[in-house]
């Protein structure tokens, strides 16, 4: 691309509001807890609902909430219209949802359509039905290979280790036939070319949007159908070594784009109704770019995360490269990429980018800082995982505070995502930090390590260069700019390090990749800044913005 030449995204009309909304994933168990469990409910992040208006958040996606017995903390959803007792009741999610809406935040839900819950009625209905039951085929039954079908009907390996075949005892006490499960075994995956699957989701995804929910995050959407289970796959590992989906046979398979669409369809009748989109964003992870992209097509998804910025090292090249292919192909796309540097599934962002380069503590803080005032400045929507507002950094866990399955599932070799889920630190110096109410009955579900006390919510705010400070200053400047930022910026290629854009009549921002300080590309003194430099500087590891006068 030419230094000059201006990249950017389609313009939003009003119902549009996700073009550009920040989105705060909330993941509930860790949020607030207000019964003293130790793990966080509905009435929680009620109570926590002024904080995220204060943050100055558009949206927030909550993690599954749904009856679960919590076998991969709620990604195994056992019934797909109510609330999980732990969290709270339907009436609580109600309350939610209009108070949400009275701060203007939106509501987002995690809706899990791959797979649900051994202990969904269905799968329950299926195993006591027995091999001949109608109720298996919701599922994927198979015969096992060799005598007596001990062996699984073909050699594919989850992605979250083992096989993804597991045996059941048939009613009569025998062992019988197999299931299939891409995740963990108590995770049975649905039957998507069934036609009863599809009804009953079209009919999950009415229920909640009766209720008033703004949209919904599809978790591993790009996995609903399969290509022939008992074909055995050349390399039947290569999700479990890779840790992420790259079995072409179970993952991207066209047959989902339609089952998306009619979704579409349904979203826009709720959506006509009072001009305001119901927003449907996938998990479509393992695919590169342009293959996301087929997803969002003017019928489809409005949006899917793009994990490449979040995988990338703290690295100039890397940054411009990713974010200038997606600007100029965004404008080809009727949906959007959404910015992510964090989420429930990957190592703090903080210490992401102290341990890329051996650095220290200290600078992966300041890297984190930069990357996210970085993104927060580029135009289309962003997804802020809960606690990176606080710099908060991965948690190191002793093995036996360690409840990911993937720890199990891999024998210990993979410690799993438990590090970035640790409860938020509110206030005070000692765990729960507030997270549980002084007469809390038992600890946070995850221990909170004793350096969060430096991170509390309570702490940042009386600090005004905090990161909660600064991203609280960038979500109202970037809210102030509204209408102004249409979705197009320049590249301003002038200092080696640096890497610099300008929206005309809007923000000027600049990020230095350097550990030693670099002119700024403009001068001025910035109006906001990660770190501060003499003015016509930049500091090591920090990003600047100038907001323009009009
Ligand atoms: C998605 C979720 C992850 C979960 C998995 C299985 O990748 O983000 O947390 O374990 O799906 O549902």
């Amino acid at each position: 691309m030419l230094h000059g030449e201006t990249v950017g995204l389609a313009r939003r009309n009003d119902a549009e509001w996700w073009r550009e909304a920040v989105i705060y994933q909330v993941y509930l168990r860790s949020f607030c807890d207000a019964d003293g469990d130790g793990i966080g409910d509905l009435p929680g992040l009620r109570a926590g609902l002024r904080y995220l208006g204060e943050l100055g958040v558009d949206a927030i996606w909550l993690s599954p909430c749904f009856p679960s017995p919590q076998r991969d903390h709620g990604y195994d959803v056992a019934d797909y219209t109510s609330i999980d007792a732990t969290y709270g009741t339907l009436d609580d999610f109600d309350a939610l949802v209009g108070e949400a809406h009275a701060l203007e935040i939106k509501v987002v839900l995690d809706l899990v359509p791959n797979h649900c819950s051994m202990e969904h009625p269905l799968f329950q209905q299926a195993l006591a039905e027995g091999p001949a039951g109608p109720t298996r085929e919701l599922f994927h039954f198979a015969e096992g290979r060799g005598p007596g079908g001990g062996r699984p009907p073909s050699n594919w390996r989850s992605i979250f280790g083992g096989s993804v075949w597991e045996r059941v005892i048939e009613p009569d006490g025998e062992p019988g036939q197999w299931y299939f499960h891409l995740f963990t075994a108590a995770q049975p995956d649905w039957n998507w070319t069934n036609p009863r699957v599809r009804a009953m989701f079209a009919d999950v995804l009415r229920f909640w949007l009766d209720r008033g929910v703004d949209g919904f995050r599809i978790d591993a959407a790009g996995a609903l159908f399969k290509g022939d289970l008992l074909c055995d796959l050349e390399d039947p590992g290569v999700d479990e070594r890779a840790h992420v989906p790259a079995n072409p046979l179970a993952w991207g398979r066209p047959e989902v784009h339609d089952v998306y669409r009619s979704w579409r369809r349904i979203c826009d009748d709720y959506a006509r109704e009072d001009g305001s989109d119901r927003l449907l964003v996938g998990e479509i992870s393992g695919f590169v770019a342009r293959d996301v992209r087929t997803f969002l097509r003017a019928d489809e998804l409005h949006e899917a995360f793009l994990f490449e910025l979040l995988e990338a090292p703290w690295n100039r090249e890397r940054f411009r490269v990713i974010i200038e292919r997606e600007l100029r192909d965004g404008l080809a796309s009727a949906g959007s990429l959404a910015w992510t540097l964090g989420s429930h599934d990957c190592v703090r962002l903080a210490t992401r980018y102290g341990i890329d380069a051996n650095e220290t503590a200290e600078v992966g803080v300041a890297r984190a800082r930069a990357a996210s005032l970085l993104v927060l400045a580029l135009p289309g929507p962003v997804f802020l995982y809960q606690g990176d507002e606080l710099g908060l950094p991965e948690a190191e866990l002793p093995d036996s505070a360690l409840t990911d399955p993937i720890f199990e599932h891999t024998g210990g070799e993979r410690r799993g995502r438990d590090g970035c889920r640790v409860p938020l630190p509110w206030s005070g110096d000692a765990a729960p930090f507030g997270f549980s109410p002084p007469t809390h009955a038992r600890p946070p579900w995850l221990p909170q390590p004793e350096l969060f006390a430096a991170h509390t919510v309570e702490r940042q705010r009386s600090d005004h260069a905090s990161t909660w400070q600064l991203h609280r200053r960038a979500l109202a400047m970037r809210r102030s700019l509204g209408a102004r930022r249409d979705g197009r910026l320049r590249w301003l290629d002038v200092v080696p390090d640096v890497l610099a854009f300008r929206h005309e009549e809007t923000l000027t921002c600049a990020t230095n990749f350097a550990s030693e300080p670099r002119r700024a590309p403009r001068p001025g003194t910035p109006q906001l800044t990660t770190a501060s430099a003499p003015t016509g500087w930049l500091a090591p590891h920090s990003t600047a913005w100038w907001i323009e006068e009009v």
